[in-house]
């Protein structure tokens, strides 16, 4: 037994089954609403209640507040119906013939980009199509059943020649990092599921666009931005990417290669713990450095990833600047499901 889900915004209805998140049925239905974590702690699914009751499940307070919740919104990652309601949300058109899948792997190239930074590609079965789109993540499953998730960096086409291109941190005393460190080797056997998240490039070509990275946040920058290169090479970007030191900024000879060829592109490191004696950049905070740089956001598409907090406050502090809500794209990787 299940209930149904009717969008109001267009009409589109679909059935929840029993013990079922209304983001799963969707998927599996094909309907991709904006989300990220799939565990209740970005906010990116948020959406409207209009009528019927939900299981709310649970979630992180600044994911869903008590007033939005008294408000009438949900996490359609993790409510359930209790009988058919209606919902108001957003569909993206992008990447609905996508199916999420399990497969195998093998570990390709393993590059050292930074100290605690390794580009590892992940070749994927010749006998399998894996469709994404640029700025999805993928969930590598552990033999425990454990599961890390992270954006993909490159093109479906390239990552289809090479692998699909994922940027690991080193998280110390983590489950799965320290062991890409230490004892992955080329040709290991791996599984991931995905692709997911709707970090897509979704801007007009004439539009004015920022791209904003924390950390390893530029592996699904670099994805938008390569996806949008290639759509409009004239397209207008400014690139701010905010890391610890010069060494974080670990892909710099690659954003050099794209100014020398896009001319619209713009670009700003920031360091936030500079120790580096000649830099004449930015210091500080990378949304500090954004906000400054411009008197309004109305105009403009916003693409930030990176962690939690400096989405937030990217978030924030662009909101009181004019940024539109709706054209504010962001990916909170640190939020992945951990089991
Ligand atoms: S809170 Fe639902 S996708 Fe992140």
């Amino acid at each position: 037994m299940g209930f149904s889900v009717t969008n109001q915004r267009n009409g589109g209805q679909f059935t929840v089954k029993s013990n079922e998140t209304i983001l799963d049925a969707a998927l599996r239905d094909s309907r991709i609403y904006p989300y990220g974590c799939r565990n209740g702690v970005c906010g990116a699914c948020k959406c409207s209640l209009l009528s019927g009751s939900v299981h709310h499940g649970e979630y992180e307070d600044f994911a869903l507040s008590d007033d939005e919740k008294q408000n009438g919104k949900i996490l359609i990652c993790q409510a359930k119906p209790l009988e058919n309601i209606i919902i108001d949300a957003d569909e993206v058109m992008a990447g609905q013939s996508l199916q999420i899948k399990m497969l195998p792997c093998r570990v390709g190239k393993i590059e050292r980009l930074a100290d605690d930074v390794i580009r590892l590609f992940l070749t994927l079965p010749k006998t399998q199509t894996f469709d994404f789109i640029a700025g999805q993540y993928v969930d590598i499953v552990l033999k425990d059943g454990q599961r890390r998730s992270f954006s993909i960096g490159n093109l479906p086409e390239e990552a289809r020649e090479k692998g699909l291109e994922l940027h690991i941190r080193l998280v110390p005393d983590g489950h799965f990092t320290p062991r890409v460190f230490e004892s992955i080797k080329e040709r290991d056997l791996m599984r991931f599921e995905g692709p997911f998240g709707t970090y897509f490039f979704q801007s007009e070509p004439e539009k004015p666009v920022i791209m904003i990275a924390g950390g390893t946040g530029f592996s699904p920058v670099k994805g938008l931005f390569e996806h949008a290169m290639e759509v409009n090479p004239n397209q207008s970007v400014h690139l701010f990417w905010g890391a610890r030191d010069q060494q974080d900024l670990y892909m710099s000879k690659l954003v050099e290669q794209w100014l020398n060829k896009h001319p619209n592109l713009k670009y700003t490191p920031v360091l936030s713990e500079c120790k580096t004696a000649d830099w004449e950049g930015a210091t500080g905070w990378v949304h500090d450095a954004v906000c400054e740089a411009y008197d309004s956001f109305e105009e403009f598409d916003v693409y930030a990833s990176g962690p939690p907090i400096m989405v937030n406050s990217v978030r924030d502090s662009l909101t009181a600047k004019n940024m539109r809500n709706d054209r504010f794209f962001f990916d909170s990787f640190d939020f992945a499901p951990q089991s």
